[in-house]
């Protein structure tokens, strides 16, 4: 069993997020608690065609451990092939394979999702990556409950990822034709963490640590993995553990430690050199300053802001208008009547 289940230890995982879990996002969710990360996912033949622009995808701190790099592609050998070219440059914690991505450019490639509803393949492409990779890491894989509402075989998709090596199965409660409607089905999860004796995460839906206690207590999972709500509010990590731990939930966030946070993410994505000159890496930041605005007051105004910031000054000037409309909003109500 991977070292971080063991004990009865309960991960948490950072979900694989393409656009968002990049280096810079995954040092602010491990510093917040996250357990384990699995990077956004790489294409195989971009590895191997396309290395030095394809590999700052798979690139993490020692500190980040354990980390899985998440590769997608619909040839078992090839991906064998991507997968040692990763193990050699970085040696990852762990490989991950990619069977729930929806999107339609994976998906009519006959990679992601669209292998749950060709079982045969899938089991190819999984033994392939298992062999190919031997004892080197462990090979991990992630689901969805099925295709469609008429095929969700996550249960039957277990046994065979199990057979052919997988150590550990994310599955994200929904099927591919739901893309991210509806709710996450945690009773196929359920099942499926039940018929498999590899650790099975469940994923889908998670936003707190009641969330994260419920799913523990009722469902067979080893562990959760958390996308979306770590994106807008990346300390759900943290908060999760201490109310794990405590029972008491915890002091919501103030929105000036919510502003710190962003100024810090947008100097590291600065620093990190990904990025030729600020103005870009702060365009590529305002997908990721739309989510941390969510919940914060007045965000509809922010959001409008965000999308044209070009500089660390700009969002500066955007924080203390922000900061002074609150306060100005804040002293006209403590003078209302009561
Ligand atoms: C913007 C975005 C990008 C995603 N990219 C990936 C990806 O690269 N690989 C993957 O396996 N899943 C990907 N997912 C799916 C998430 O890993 C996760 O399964 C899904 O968001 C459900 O979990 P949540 O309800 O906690 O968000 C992505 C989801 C989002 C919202």
């Amino acid at each position: 069993m991977l070292p971080w289940f063991q004990n009865d230890q309960f991960p948490l995982y950072l979900a694989p997020m393409a656009g968002v879990t990049d280096l810079v996002f995954r040092r602010i969710c491990k510093e917040l608690g996250a357990d384990v990360m699995v990077t956004e996912f790489v294409s195989a033949e971009g590895i191997i065609q396309a290395d030095e622009r394809t590999r700052v995808y798979t690139e993490f701190e020692d500190t980040q451990r354990p980390v899985g790099v998440q590769l997608f592609g619909a040839d078992g050998p090839r991906m064998a092939e991507a997968a040692k070219k990763i193990i050699d440059w970085k040696q990852p914690d762990f490989i991950d394979i990619n069977f729930g991505c929806p999107v339609k450019k994976v998906v009519s490639r006959n990679g992601g999702s669209s292998l749950l509803k060709d079982c045969p393949v899938l089991a190819k492409v999984a033994s392939s990556i298992a062999k190919g990779v031997g004892d080197q890491v462990p090979v991990t894989a992630k689901i969805r409950i099925g295709w469609d509402q008429n095929l969700i075989n996550a249960p039957e998709v277990c046994h065979i990822l199990e057979d052919c090596g997988m150590q550990t199965i994310a599955i994200h409660g929904r099927t591919r034709a739901q893309g991210y409607s509806g709710e996450a089905d945690w009773e196929v999860i359920d099942e499926c963490s039940r018929t498999v004796s590899v650790p099975v995460v469940g994923n889908g839906d998670i936003t707190s640590g009641v969330d994260v206690e419920h799913r523990r207590n009722t469902t067979g999972v080893s562990g959760v993995m958390i996308g979306r709500a770590a994106m807008q509010y990346p300390w759900v990590f943290r908060d999760a553990k201490h109310y794990l731990a405590t029972g008491e939930h915890p002091t919501p966030v103030s929105i000036e430690e919510r502003w710190e946070l962003i100024f810090r993410h947008a100097r590291m994505l600065i620093e990190w050199g990904k990025f030729s000159a600020e103005k870009f890496a702060m365009q590529s930041l305002r997908s990721r300053l739309m989510a941390y605005s969510k919940g914060l007051p007045a965000g509809k105004t922010l959001r409008t802001r965000f999308s044209t910031v070009n500089s660390i000054s700009e969002l500066e000037d955007i924080a203390a208008e922000h900061l002074a409309h609150l306060q100005a909003a804040s002293e006209v109500t403590s003078l209302l009547p009561s």
